[in-house]
């Protein structure tokens, strides 16, 4: 072994242990591509999974007769000992499997060569990625769920705090705080789902396809998806170790939870911009030169993440896109992308459930924001159409009341700026309904209506942001994340048991 390699503590490797790989033998063992073949560097993930899988295998091969109890004890105690060695220790190889493999004939001899009877690297490596992926997706909806608590709870304190709600980014109408939080909690709960989703089809086992056209041996596949907590099989053979579809859905729900998460995240850079909101240091930076400056660096790199997530999706299917029947070795580029972005994503959703629940609100600049730019406008064309008024032309009077005041009044105090609208409507039903203003609302209603607080308070539909509505949306998302926050103890409780099983399993054959 003195070839050059591009993996990852290959120089470790190659002094302590020059065993060859076992799968290139002499014929495919350097030449200048070595390092570029080699996906050591990125398998160091599924190492723990490559160990599993082939404790299943082996227990299997032994329960079907295909090895006898001597050869699985012998194979099963090597692969403990490469287990207590590490990653690190293990000998050069194409990939972690090779690697393994070399290792484990290197310390039971030839009947080492047994443990890959009846299977391919094509089915291996793809079961690993699933036995490794499930617990990066349970994370991440761990992670989400963490966003989703932190939401509702700040917008439990806030259920009432109005503030100026947006459209195009101009003041549109008032909501709240609690509103407005909740309605990211609401999304974010889809992503949440999305990746359960998701996970129901990672979970599923396509070991014993082997190289893509089955076995001659007569193994039990259920028994190894069984050994491995997976929930069933991906039965065709050939689809079995082609598909990365499911690489596809996790970075997809993936990108679209960071796409999601970064809306929210540009609130906040705005909110704080405005001074309506104020990030706690912990998620701030400030400038190198100017030392009066507190900048919202995490969330600005939270929003940067929905760019890396959507350049993993794209990466993954540009790669996958076109790949003929059946493993390709394109599929080794494919699977660091989900690593990339499984990463990043959780790790992005955990900061901006940090930030967003250690702000601060400013409620005194959120009241006064709430009532700029005419926001309540909508909610006085609202009262006159209640009182009969077609909207379209209640709309009309008040667009031309709020344009004629605004022109007027741009340095008057805020009560003159109310009684200037006032008469402004009176003359705007005069000129449009050819009436008073009086034969339809009262001066008081319309006063109330201008009141950012009324205006709040009045709309209580379903979903909306009166008390009453937001009350009900967040017990509403409280058990939604109580039932997500179940399902995800399920899953993992079915990983543990699983491993405890294939434990149990391994032990009788020490
Ligand atoms: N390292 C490979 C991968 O990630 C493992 C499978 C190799 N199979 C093969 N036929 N060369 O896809």
């Amino acid at each position: 072994m003195t070839e050059e390699s591009g993996s990852a503590g290959s120089e470790e490797r190659r002094s302590s242990n020059d065993a060859s790989d076992v799968v290139r033998r002499d014929r495919f063992s350097g030449g200048p591509a070595r390092g570029f073949l080699s996906s050591m560097a990125d398998d160091e993930r599924i190492f723990a999974a490559d160990l599993a899988v082939d404790r299943a295998h082996v227990v299997m091969l032994a329960e079907q007769g295909v090895v006898s109890e001597d050869e699985a004890t012998a194979i099963l105690s090597a692969l403990d000992e490469v287990e207590s060695a590490g990653f690190d220790a293990l000998p050069d190889g194409e990939d972690v499997h090779a690697a393994i493999e070399t290792a484990v004939v290197g310390r039971a001899g030839d009947v080492g060569g047994k443990m890959h009877t009846a299977r391919s690297r094509n089915d291996e490596v793809a079961t690993c990625i699933r036995y490794r992926l499930r617990e990066d997706v349970l994370d991440a909806v761990e992670a989400t769920l963490g966003l989703r608590k932190s939401l509702a709870e700040v917008a439990e304190g806030h259920a009432e705090t109005v503030m100026p709600g947006y459209t195009h980014l101009q003041p549109a109408q008032p909501t709240t705080v609690g509103h407005y939080l909740l309605s990211y909690e609401q999304a974010v709960a889809r992503d949440t789902a999305r990746l359960f989703d998701a996970y129901a089809r990672v979970n599923r086992s396509p070991l014993g396809s082997a190289a893509f056209a089955g076995t001659p041996f007569d193994v039990d596949r259920e028994r190894t998806a069984e050994l491995l907590g997976f929930d069933e099989l991906v039965a065709n053979s050939m689809d079995a170790v082609s598909t990365r579809d499911f690489l596809v859905e996790v970075v997809a729900a993936l990108a679209n939870l960071a796409t999601t998460v970064s809306g929210l995240a540009e609130d906040l850079v705005v909110f704080s911009n405005k001074g309506l909101v104020e990030l706690s240091d912990d998620y701030s930076s400030t400038s190198s030169i100017m030392p009066q400056k507190k900048n919202p660096d995490t969330l600005e790199l939270v929003r940067a993440t929905a760019g890396d997530a959507a350049a993993g999706l794209n990466g993954l299917l540009t790669t996958l896109k076109g790949l003929p029947r059946a493993y390709n070795r394109d599929l080794q580029n494919a699977t660091p992308h989900a690593w990339e972005t499984v990463d990043a994503v959780s790790e992005a959703v955990a900061v901006a459930a940090g930030a967003a629940a250690t702000a601060e609100w400013d409620e005194a600049a959120l009241a006064e924001a709430a009532g700029e730019g005419f926001s309540t406008a909508t909610g006085v064309a609202d009262l006159l159409a209640m009182a009969g008024v077609p909207f379209r032309k209640a709309h009309e009077m008040v667009a031309e009341s709020s344009e004629k005041v605004s022109k007027r009044n741009e340095n008057v105090a805020e009560s003159n700026v109310k009684a200037s609208y006032l008469d402004a409507l009176d003359a705007a039903a005069e000129e449009i309904l050819d009436d008073s203003l009086a034969a339809y609302v009262e001066r008081e209603a319309v006063e109330a209506a201008l009141d950012p607080a009324e205006s709040v308070a009045s709309r209580d539909s379903t979903g909306g942001p009166a008390p009453e509505s937001v009350a009900a949306g967040l017990t509403a998302a409280e058990e939604t994340v109580a039932a997500d926050e179940a399902a995800l103890a399920d899953a993992r409780e079915s990983l543990t048991a699983a491993d405890e099983r294939l434990r149990t399993e391994v032990s009788r054959y020490a």
